[in-house]
């Protein structure tokens, strides 16, 4: 209760100073939307804190250590959706008592946000991951394949729907099977086949929301500019995306996986200097190459929509310095390549449904960055890189993922929200973990802002971008206005470096749907109205 009287009185104050009447946020009022809920909705889908299994459902899909913590700021119920009326139900509820939701897919926002909060506020979780059906439409003749996936589903699931339906269709996702849907395509998503297919959210072509009004609307009702911010502007701004229709691809019968593993020294520095130019070309959309550099170690990550013997012809070709023989290669049909990838397995025989656990492990402590490269850093750059911040600490990590092809050279800047396109060359993932809470935090934290900070003249400026669906907080937060509405100020100072051009035209799409801003969090999209 400490938590809802100190929201109480920052409204009291907010409506006192300003004389304007915003729906109050009083206790009562959480009292009569656990009631509203309860009317509507079988009991044994709603946990309040008091009720036995909160915890457990709380933390079912939490992912980072850093948030499971009794410091965090909690959801004083949990709505295990399993029915899009619950959803359109919570909605409702909400809005007439003035509680809001966080919605939850997948549970892997890097800040945690679909599950806590970070100001004190008296707010639900609307958690999907009981609605998670896959339907997949092979598609004939002239026909597209497609397939509909609620929110709730994981990727690992829609890899295994998709592989089960047809060996030689795939969907452009990430690399880990337990993200969900709902959030990677929320964020546009990006993957090892974005080079040749676009991001996820480039391949949605149709989508269920339910709006503030707790209407659900498909893509004709809902309209072009919010079908298209919903793909890729951010999660909780304009709606619940219930489900979502995703073109898929055909892809060849075998693809072709390789890891090659480097000790870091001057040659792996040249390697690295040949990789940002070469990989992330327009040519060769079917090849990508993810880097990761690891204390001493780089790791190069070659998957190939084609068989060994192509792919080491273009290496030859293209990229000899990387070494690639027919004996490193590994040859799999597109499925199981994402169970090899995404399980991290060595054994290209893991049964596939190992992608369909949904178990989380907290594991870590994590806070990761990121950033995108237009201009190469070189040989010099990657051994400075390497000396004075990667070798001296085996806990930080860059994970870069090549543009290029369709994804940077094909598709306008303004297609969907996901901005990063013509010109860049990768994205650097930054990652700091950390095992005991306290004082190894404090040194994480130092490592990675001090890896950022070095990197600032070597990666884009004005604005210096940043990916969405790699959340990081310490490039700003929302603040609400005297009206109770974020500002478009304080969103622009986060949103013009996930989302540079297109941030205003989702700030104006927010201003058009949501203009009371009810689905917000520390970085939704404010609404935008012209004076
Ligand atoms: C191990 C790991 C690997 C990853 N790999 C990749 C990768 O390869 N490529 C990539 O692009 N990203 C990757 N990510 C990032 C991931 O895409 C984002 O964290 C994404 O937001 C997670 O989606 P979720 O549904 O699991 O998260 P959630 O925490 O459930 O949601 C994330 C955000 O979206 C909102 N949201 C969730 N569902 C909905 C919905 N249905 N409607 C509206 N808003 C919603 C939430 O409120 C929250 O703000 C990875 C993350 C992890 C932890
Ligand atoms: C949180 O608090 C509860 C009791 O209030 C305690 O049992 C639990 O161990 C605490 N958890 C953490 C992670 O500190
Ligand atoms: C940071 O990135 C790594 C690698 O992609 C991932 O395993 C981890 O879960 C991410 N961090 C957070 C905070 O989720
Ligand atoms: C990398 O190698 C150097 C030299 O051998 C060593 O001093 C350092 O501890 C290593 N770094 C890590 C993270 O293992």
């Amino acid at each position: 209760m400490a938590v809802s009287t100190t929201v109480l009185s920052l409204v009291l104050v907010v409506c006192f100073c300003c004389h304007v009447v915003v729906p109050s946020l009083a206790s009562s009022s959480e009292e009569n939307f656990l009631q509203c809920l309860s009317e509507k909705i079988p009991g044994e889908l709603l946990f309040t804190q008091s009720s036995s299994g909160f915890m457990s459902v709380l933390t079912s899909s939490v992912q980072n250590a850093r948030f499971a913590t009794n410091a965090t700021v909690r959801p004083a119920c949990i709505v295990t959706a399993s029915d899009v009326a619950h959803v359109q139900d919570a909605v409702r509820c909400g809005r007439w008592h003035g509680v809001r939701l966080r919605v939850r897919s997948g549970g892997h926002d890097y800040e945690g946000l679909s599950y806590r909060s970070v100001r004190a506020e008296v707010f639900a979780v609307l958690d999907l991951a009981r609605l998670r059906a896959v339907r997949v439409r092979p598609g004939e003749k002239d026909e597209e394949a497609s397939a509909w996936v609620d929110s709730g589903a994981t990727l690992g699931e829609l890899y295994y729907a998709v592989g089960m339906a047809s060996p030689t269709l795939a969907f452009p996702g990430g690399a880990c099977p337990t993200v969900g849907v709902g959030g990677f395509l929320s964020g546009g998503g990006i993957g090892l086949m974005m080079r040749k297919f676009g991001t996820g959210a480039d391949n949605v072509l149709d989508a269920r929301i339910v709006n503030a009004d707790g209407d659900v609307l498909d893509k004709a009702a809902m309209g072009e500019d919010l079908f298209w911010a919903i793909r890729g502007g951010g999660g909780e701004s304009f709606g619940v995306v219930v489900s979502w229709k995703l073109k898929l691809s055909v892809v060849p019968r075998t693809v072709t996986v390789v890891n090659t593993v480097r000790a870091f020294d001057e040659t792996t520095a040249a390697v690295l200097a040949k990789w940002e130019t070469f990989a992330v070309r327009p040519f060769l959309p079917d090849l990508t190459i993810r880097a990761v550099v690891q204390g001493n170690n780089t790791v190069f990550q070659t998957f190939f929509l084609g068989s060994c013997s192509r792919l080491v012809g273009k290496m030859d070709a293209f990229f000899p310095e990387l070494g690639t023989r027919e004996g490193d290669c590994r040859e799999m049909s597109w499925v199981r390549a994402m169970a090899f990838i995404t399980l991290s397995s060595s054994d290209v025989n893991v049964p596939l449904e190992g992608m369909l656990k949904r178990t989380n492990n907290l594991g870590t402590y994590v806070k990761n960055k990121s950033d995108y490269v237009r201009c190469a850093v070189g040989k010099a750059g990657w051994e400075r890189i390497y000396r004075e911040h990667l070798s001296r600490n085996g806990a930080l990590m860059m994970i870069m993922e090549p543009h290029g092809g369709v994804v940077g050279s094909v598709i306008p800047d303004s297609f969907t929200p996901y901005p990063h396109r013509n010109g860049v060359l990768y994205n650097i993932q930054y990652v700091a973990f950390w095992w005991a809470d306290g004082g190894a935090a404090e040194a994480a934290n130092g490592w990675i802002n001090g890896l950022y900070g070095f990197m600032e003249p070597l990666v884009s400026s004005n604005p210096r971008e940043a990916f969405v669906n790699y959340r990081d907080l310490d490039i700003g937060q929302n603040t609400v206005g005297n009206d109770g509405v974020t500002t478009y100020e304080s969103g622009k100072v986060w949103g013009e470096k996930y989302f540079m051009g297109n941030f205003h035209r989702l700030a104006t799409v927010k201003g058009q749907v949501d203009p009371g801003d009810y689905f917000r969090n520390e970085q939704s999209i404010p609404p935008f109205r012209a004076a």
